[in-house]
């Protein structure tokens, strides 16, 4: 199985260090437009293998698109952050160029490849490969549940003092500090739902740690986080390629689901070989419905500053 990951760095390459040391993809093509980077990336991830034991053949390339060529999954993490001075619609405008000419270089070499999207604003990036690809629901990916989804986890271990693999939980809705949301109703600790171990105010101390999660990364690192966001992707790649069938909310092309329309966001879609093989509309009650609705309405909004 073979995955390209295009845009070498901190996500990019974290991402590719995981799938190859996890023996993922039997194959793995990091490319990025900075000339060398790529390849200096993927020469120090491979020069692991040897003391943590991998075999997978992990390549780096300048821009050069026919070493991607028939890519079972193709990751996007190319892109720019916002810098001083830029309105967040410039930046759109950028990501939104490169996410475009990414797409049609990447479906050139490989047509039937499945594409993940981690370019941020990420939830508008989606709709926008969707569009401009014309490829259909399934096979367009938005990653931001997934890792917003782990913060989740952690944020509810740490105040239930238990291990993260016991808690489940899910967060849907923006990828966005203010546009997501964590299921507090639905999450548990081993099956039991964690209002019988959380008070409400301390359930909402850990949405609220959650919904900054990156935020309060990106202050204490100086950029934004790397490590999280390059494993959500490789858990959703692996689910793709081993056709696992798990849960996992992804940004994804509704369709009357949850209510909305003509637009991704994340929602929990069942994941496997197809890509998106299922949506799962969970009935929410009406505070989750309002603050689902506000949330498509935020993402909404920067959508049509693609428009502009
Ligand atoms: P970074 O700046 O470390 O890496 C971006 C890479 O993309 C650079 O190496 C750059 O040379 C490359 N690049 C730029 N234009 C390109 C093009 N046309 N073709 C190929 N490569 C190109 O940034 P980082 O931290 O890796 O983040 C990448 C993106 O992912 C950002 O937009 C960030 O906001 C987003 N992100 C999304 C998350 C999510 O959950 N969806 C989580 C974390 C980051």
């Amino acid at each position: 199985m073979k995955v390209t990951i295009v845009g070498a760095g901190n996500v990019g390459a974290s991402c590719a260090d995981v799938i190859s040391y996890r023996g993922i993809a039997s194959e793995v093509v990091l490319l990025d437009i900075k000339e060398g980077f790529a390849e200096g990336k993927a020469m120090d991830i491979m020069q692991c293998a040897t003391n943590t034991g991998f075999n997978t053949q992990l390549t780096g390339v300048t821009n050069d698109y026919s070493k991607t060529a028939n890519s079972d999954v193709v990751v996007i993490t190319s892109g720019i952050p916002r810098k001083p001075g830029m309105t967040r619609e410039e930046l759109i405008g950028i990501n939104a160029g490169i996410v475009k000419s990414v797409t049609e270089n990447i479906l050139a070499h490989s047509p039937n490849t499945i594409i993940v999207v981690v370019s941020n604003p990420m939830d508008t990036m989606t709709y926008l490969a969707l569009k401009s690809t014309g490829l259909p629901k399934n096979r367009i990916i938005g990653m931001g549940g997934a890792l917003d989804s782990s913060r989740f986890k952690y944020y509810l271990s740490k105040a239930l003092d238990k291990p993260a693999n016991d808690v489940s939980a899910m967060v849907i809705g923006g990828h966005g500090d203010t546009t997501m949301i964590p299921l507090t109703r639905l999450a548990s600790y081993n099956g039991i739902p964690v209002s019988e171990f959380l008070s409400q105010e301390e359930l909402d101390k850990v949405a609220a740690d959650t919904m900054v999660g990156g935020a309060t990364l990106t202050g204490l690192l100086g950029t934004s986080a790397w490590y999280a966001p390059g494993a959500s992707v490789a858990y959703l790649v692996d689910s793709i390629l081993n056709n696992q069938k798990k849960m996992i909310a992804c940004s994804v092309f509704l369709e009357g689901e949850y209510g909305q329309s003509d637009i991704c966001i994340g929602v929990p879609c069942i994941i496997g070989k197809n890509g998106i093989e299922e949506i799962v509309d969970i009935t929410l009650n009406d505070a989750e419905k309002g603050l689902f609705s506000k949330s498509a309405d935020a993402v909404r909004s920067m959508n049509d500053a693609l428009k502009s």
